[in-house]
């Protein structure tokens, strides 16, 4: 039952629960339509509350009975849960509820999957499962009994005993609700094992449906890698004597952190070479490590309330990145990272859904698992650490895991032990988490002899319910670069904290300085420079970040003078771009970064953000038109790089390889406006590995030349659900802009598009938002048709269809006819009977 008059919750309203849990006891007998559940626990008053009765959150579900202290009790029931007159000090409470998993579609709380049973509670779930204090705060041992048929029985913690259709489960660690987990089901386990530094040996498995034991090695592959790199960079051993990992398909997100049970998407876990892409094996890895990481940022560690999100998150974001970095190239993920943060988070931070890291209130907190919460919120991690230097950065989190384990903290306690480890004064710095929107940050330099002065200005906009901004902390790395490419000053850290702020350099005339390495900051940095400047950091600069940059920039440049005055392609970005292909010192998974054009939907933020409204057609036409003449000035330098990037022997997913790939793939993209799509038709027939498949049927599609293809791939993959994912997502995705909405409307009457599976329409309706040309064609007919199913799925999964809702926040950007259509198709969706809590909530934040 939803709220009627749904109410925010305030981060300033905050009070300690009024009793804490010495121990629950859980007892599960497992039905589709009717399990009961029994619970047991032990409150006492707690100390720091303010007394009262006992108030217990509840939703869904019918009370069979209620006792405190052996005897009966009538607790009164209201819309979230009930109220309960309870003695001075401590009790136990006990209570049975009935509940339907089989008819829970929403995937919140217990529900069936393929029928396997298996819960989701962050971050109120728990909530649907009993009556229960469903806050963080509250954290307490877990004992968890589950009775039932079928083979395997999981929950947290350590295995105690196993009878028949009975098992029992302890969880010694005290957790907060929102970490508990339950599985049972007909699976087959890929198991390993792991001796921490402390010499405890581990049990690891990886839980699937039989017949899918055989994708499951590199997910293990994965976590064991995992376990020895908290060991060794933050000295955090793991913690009990089983880990277990469960693949789902019907899931509304990636993955979850539940202690000792992580329960994933099984998009994240199951791959082999003929059915997952590099990509696929990338996003496995980092999954997988961003869970684990969990236990200590997260699960010993936890949040004190829904506001402090960012705390695990954005920690444990930036403990994966470092992670994937380690793994494989820290230069490529760090451009990687940049790259999505500004495709995602710039474009949330930059429209009507701008919230702080840290918000400050919320309706429904489902909404708020966002870039800017995570992405942005792991960027804050990565200042901290440039602005204290590694080793103090390591010193602050001894004193972090020292001073908190097993206690639900704050961003003050995070921000204090940074304090008390370095000295440093954090006030400025913690802006961060209150202050929404993208800082700008315009550079200007002026010259006296060899005295370079740089004058720094900063600024961010205003944002929904935040006018007025004040500076923050940034910090911005920078060095310089001789007219004959050698580099004249190495990367200098500069903390700029005033609006303006000007610095003076020793350098002489000609040096070309480079400004915000690394991506130094989450800043939007404007700059005039020169494309010969830009290109003598393409060809020469040491910071790899910046190199690509250059090129970006050049690309950029080029592409909006092509949008906006019609221009032909700029040679000089041509011509920049063949030396750094062909440089045979650099990764090839670089240069194939360098190689991307920018996307359409960074054409239009970067057209609007200028000030110009972004035209879709115009942009595709424009990004085409770069397209082709990339192919003509490059074709035979591209035709070699394919040559020479080819790989023979057999497939690993390792990134050495997968870097190849990648610049071949994009030399194919780029080669089939050459060769009409012989290559690509080819490589599609003699692919042993979905990555080279799944990039000749791209190829074939963006030259509309797949039709055969398509089909075949069809037939070739029907019973596999995740390489049909694929299928219906990369039809919709590269389909041409004006037919966009019709591929995605006639994949929608196909038998196999199973709608209530999350992964099953983002693959279709996600990928119509991702086609820009699509999303946008003259007429609205995607928006509605997104609209539609939007309105269709609310009530079936509400969590999956507000966040698909997200797909409109860009509205403010285009011209008045698109922005009309895309408001109506919200109000549309906004004024649908008995809408959710959680898609109203959207739709009033995006209709202002
Ligand atoms: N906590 C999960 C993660 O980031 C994400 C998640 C949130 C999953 C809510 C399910 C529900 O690791
Ligand atoms: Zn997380």
């Amino acid at each position: 039952m939803k709220d009627a008059t749904p109410r925010a919750t305030l981060l300033s309203e905050y009070r300690p629960f009024s009793h804490l849990i010495d121990a629950v006891e859980l007892d599960f007998r497992l039905a589709p339509n009717a399990t009961r559940v029994r619970s047991r626990i032990a409150f006492r008053p707690n100390p720091a509350g303010e007394g009262g009765p006992l108030r217990l959150d509840g939703e869904g579900l019918t009370l069979i009975s209620a006792r405190i202290d052996g005897k009966d009790v009538a607790p009164r029931i209201l819309p979230g849960g009930l109220v309960c007159e309870v003695p001075d000090g401590p009790f136990t409470w006990e209570a049975e509820v009935e509940i339907d998993p089989a008819s829970n579609t929403a995937l919140e709380g217990l529900y069936m999957s393929n029928g396997m049973y298996c819960t989701q509670c962050e971050a109120e779930g728990f909530r649907k499962i009993t009556y229960y204090p469903d806050r963080p705060d509250v954290m307490a041992p877990f004992t968890v009994r589950i009775e039932s048929d079928l083979p395997v029985l999981l929950s947290n913690g350590n295995p105690a005993s196993r009878e028949g259709g009975v098992a029992e489960w302890h969880d010694p660690h005290p957790k907060p609700a929102y970490l508990f987990a339950l599985v049972a089901g007909d699976l087959v386990a890929h198991e390993d094992a792991f001796t921490t530094m402390e010499g405890r040996e581990v049990a690891l498995a990886v839980w699937v449906r039989p017949g899918d034991e055989g994708k499951c090695a590199y997910a293990m592959d994965a976590l064991i890698r995992s376990m020895r790199w908290d060991e060794t960079e933050y000295g955090r051993p793991y913690d009990l004597d089983v880990f277990n990992i469960v693949a789902v398909d019907d899931f509304n997100m990636g993955a979850m952190e539940n202690k000792g049970l992580n329960i994933f998407n099984s998009r994240y876990v199951l791959a082999s070479p003929e059915t997952a892409t590099d990509g696929d094996y990338g996003r496995i890895e980092a999954i997988v490590a961003h869970e684990y990481f969990h236990n200590w940022t997260g699960n010993r560690i936890t949040c004190r309330d829904w506001f402090q999100l960012c705390l695990k998150e954005g920690l444990t974001v930036f403990r994966d990145q470092q992670f994937t970095g380690d793994m494989r190239s820290p230069a490529v993920k760090r451009i990687e990272d940049a790259h999505l943060l500004r495709g995602r988070q710039f474009r949330e931070d930059n429209g009507p859904l701008a919230h702080p890291v840290r918000p400050e209130s919320y309706v429904e907190i489902n909404n708020f698992y966002t870039a800017t919460v995570y992405e942005k919120g792991a960027e804050l991690i990565g200042m901290l650490r440039r602005l204290v230097g590694p080793d103090a950065y390591r010193r602050a989190l001894d004193l972090y895991f020292e001073r908190h384990d097993g206690e639900a903290c704050t961003i003050e306690d995070w921000l204090a032990v940074f304090e008390d480890a370095t000295g440093r004064d954090l006030a400025q710095f913690k802006r961060w988490y209150s202050q929404a929107g993208t800082p700008r940050l315009a550079v200007e330099t002026a010259r006296d002899g060899n005295a370079l002065a740089v004058t720094f200005r900063q600024s961010t906009p205003p944002t929904p319910g935040q006018p007025e901004k004040r500076p923050v902390v940034l910090p911005v790395a920078l060095g310089a670069i001789g007219p004959d490419g050698t580099e004249l000053m190495p990367t200098r850290v500069i903390e700029v904290t005033e609006a303006e702020q000007t610095e003076r350099f020793d350098l002489p005339e000609g040096a070309v300085l480079s400004i915000l390495r690394d991506f130094s900051a989450p800043v939007i940095l404007t700059r005039e420079q020169s494309a010969q400047d830009r290109a003598l950091l393409l060809a020469h600069d040491t910071d790899p970040f910046n190199k690509w940059e250059a090129g970006r920039t050049l690309a950029k440049d080029a592409l909006v003078a092509m949008i906006t005055d019609d221009r032909a392609p700029d040679t000089a970005y041509l011509d920049a771009l063949a030396p750094v292909l062909g440089d045979e010192t650099l990764d090839p998974a670089f240069r194939a970064l360098v190689l991307a054009i920018p996307s359409d939907d960074d054409l239009a933020q970067t057209l609007a953000s200028a000030g110009t409204t972004p035209d879709p057609q115009r942009i595709d036409r424009a990004r085409h038109a770069l397209i082709g003449a990339l192919a003509k000035h490059l074709e035979e330098q591209l035709s070699g790089l394919y040559d020479a990037m080819r790989i023979d022997g057999p497939y690993s997913p390792d990134a050495g390889d997968a870097g190849r790939r990648s610049l071949r793939n994009a030399a194919l993209l780029l080669l089939s406006h050459r060769d009409e799509g012989a290559r690509a038709d080819a490589q599609f027939e003699a692919a042993d590995n979905m990555t080279d498949e799944l990039a000749a049927l791209t190829t074939l599609l963006r030259i509309d030349r797949a039709d055969e293809s398509v089909a075949r791939f069809h037939d070739r993959w029907r019973d596999d659900r995740l390489v049909i994912d694929k299928w219906f997502s990369v039809q919709v995705m590269h389909a041409p802009g004006p037919k966009a909405a019709d591929v995605a409307a006639r994949l929608t009457e196909h038998p196999a598009f199973d709608w209530k599976n999350p992964n099953r329409f983002r693959a279709v309706m996600g990928a119509l938002g991702a086609n820009h040309a699509g999303f946008h064609a003259e007429g609205g007919t995607a928006y509605d048709l997104l609209a539609d199913w939007l309105v269709r799925l609310d009530p079936v999964n509400p969590q999956t269809t507000a966040r698909m809702t997200t797909l409109f926040e860009t509205w403010p950007r285009y011209d008045a006819d698109r922005q009309a259509l895309m408001r109506a198709a919200l109000e549309r969706i906004g004024n649908a009977p008995g809408l959710s809590r959680d898609t109203s909530e959207m739709v009033s934040r995006m209709l202002g």
